[in-house]
């Protein structure tokens, strides 16, 4: 029998495109977008929205301390449609972050990480850190008081990695503070090897998703008929990509991007805060040791992801959303704790007494780092252990409530540091701040 999709004439460019991305035909379950809410598809859109509006930037950006600044007035202020576009790029940078972290979590939360499709996670996560870097890098490039300061604060954490962090802040900085070399330095990262390294990630990660089978389906559905994939599932992509180009218009018409006074390095403003994505590691440093918060913590969580996909899972619950019922409820009793444990964390470890000035010779890393780690490390296993036992979870819900707890604990600190943190990092109400 003739098979319908040949009725498209091959001859046709754009639908030789799509074939490069996607099957002819898939399974009907694939098309319903509550299984992946176009999260992955959405995230591939906003890169080349950030590609070409930095491109276009770029035609009026100037890389140095005397020109940043005044480049970015002139693009906002001189420029036939120059503000939309820096707009743009402001709001879908913010946007591709939140939606790269919904994607990860639409990954746990419907099992799709381990093996055919641990390849995927792993570049995925790869996707994710450069996400981040290139966020990061177009941070400081305004060059105003708010870039200044912040990367000012990130990138002196470096200093805490043990043996290399001195050489890999003064590389990154082109000295010991930030300045023309390091305003050089970010904008080759942000223009050239970051958004190249995307590229390259991303082509990998689709090419792994194709040979994995396509996106993770609940095994009931795995043995349906196929279904043509145009225009099935491409007219659903494009009403997808078409909302989503109206939200970050309509943010962009109606916000500017914020722009403050032009950076001045002789003055800085206190609080001086990291950007939003690393408020909860900047609130963590006031509780740990520099060490633990820079080089423990993001090494774990590290080492954690890439053994994860690894794991043995039994595939019955794989492609339903939070794997179970028994998951839902474990799901939602680590939300409630998440918040309850961190609030009271942040609450103890602001009315303690200062331990090394109780105990003067015990040396910091100690006492600092090291208990309060084992006690946060010793309180999570036993409350994922309760959990384990009052829900009789298996693997998979064990590992989507670990993560649920961990990104609600780490939403808390964020809010706490950007909302509750006046003068001097100290707790206060937003409105006395
Ligand atoms: C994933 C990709 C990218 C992300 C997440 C990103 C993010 C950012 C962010 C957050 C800013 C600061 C904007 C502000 O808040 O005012 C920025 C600025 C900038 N970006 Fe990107 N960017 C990306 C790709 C690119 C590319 C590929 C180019 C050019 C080849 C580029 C060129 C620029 C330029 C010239 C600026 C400075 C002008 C301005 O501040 O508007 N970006 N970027
Ligand atoms: C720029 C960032 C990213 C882009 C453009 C991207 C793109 C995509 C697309 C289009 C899909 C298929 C459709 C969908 O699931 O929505 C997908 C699936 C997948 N992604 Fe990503 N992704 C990115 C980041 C990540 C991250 C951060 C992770 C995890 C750490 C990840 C892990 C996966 C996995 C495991 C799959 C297969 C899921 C399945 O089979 O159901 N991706 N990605």
């Amino acid at each position: 029998m003739a098979d319908p999709s040949q009725n498209i004439s091959p001859t046709k460019s754009w639908y030789n495109l799509i074939l490069h991305l996607h099957p002819r035909k898939v399974k009907p379950y694939t098309l319903r977008f509550t299984l992946t809410f176009g999260l992955g598809g959405m995230a591939a859109l906003l890169v080349v929205i950030q590609v070409f509006t930095g491109l276009l930037l770029k035609f009026h950006y100037i890389p140095s301390p005397e020109g940043a600044y005044n480049s970015v007035l002139n693009i906002n202020e001189g420029l036939l449609f120059g503000k939309l576009a820096h707009n743009i790029h402001h709001w879908s940078a913010v946007t591709l972050l939140w939606i790269t972290f919904l994607h990860m979590l639409r990954v746990v939360f419907t099992g799709a990480y381990s093996k055919p499709r641990h390849a995927t996670w792993i570049f995925g996560m790869i996707l994710l850190i450069l996400v981040i870097l290139s966020n990061f890098t177009g941070y400081l490039l305004p060059w105003d008081q708010l870039s200044f300061w912040a990367v000012t604060v990130v990138t002196s954490l470096l200093q805490y990695v043990p043996l290399i962090g001195e050489t890999a802040k003064q590389t990154l900085l082109g000295g010991p503070e930030v300045g023309a070399v390091t305003l050089s330095n970010f904008f080759n990262l942000h223009t050239g090897i970051i958004p190249l390294l995307i590229i390259i990630m991303m082509g990998y990660h689709f090419w792994r998703i194709r040979k994995a089978g396509g996106v993770i389906l609940p095994v009931s559905k795995k043995e349906e008929p196929l279904t043509d994939t145009y225009p099935n599932l491409v007219a659903r992509e494009f009403v997808v990509a078409l909302v989503l180009l109206a939200f970050l218009l309509a943010i962009s018409v109606f916000f500017d991007a914020p722009l403050r006074e032009r950076a001045n390095p002789y003055f800085s403003p206190n609080p001086a805060k990291a950007p939003w994505y690393f408020m909860g590691l900047q609130e963590l440093l006031i509780h740990f040791h520099p060490v633990f918060v820079v080089v423990v913590f993001p090494l774990t969580i590290l080492a954690g992801s890439l053994w994860l996909p690894f794991l043995k899972l039994t595939d019955t619950h794989s492609g339903i959303w939070f794997i179970s019922n028994r998951g839902k409820k474990a799901g939602k009793q680590a939300v409630a704790s998440g918040i309850i444990f961190t609030v009271v964390f942040i609450l103890v470890s602001e009315l303690l007494p200062d331990p090394e000035t109780l105990l003067p010779s015990v040396p910091s890393l100690i006492l600092t780092g090291l208990v309060p780690f084992i006690i946060v490390a010793g309180t999570m296993y036993m409350f994922m252990e309760y959990i384990r036992r009052k829900y009789s979870i298996n693997r998979a819900e064990y590992i989507q409530t670990l993560i649920i707890l961990l990104v609600v604990s780490y939403a808390v600190l964020s809010l706490v540091g950007i909302l509750f943190r006046g003068q001097g990092m100290k707790l206060m109400w937003p409105w006395q701040i």
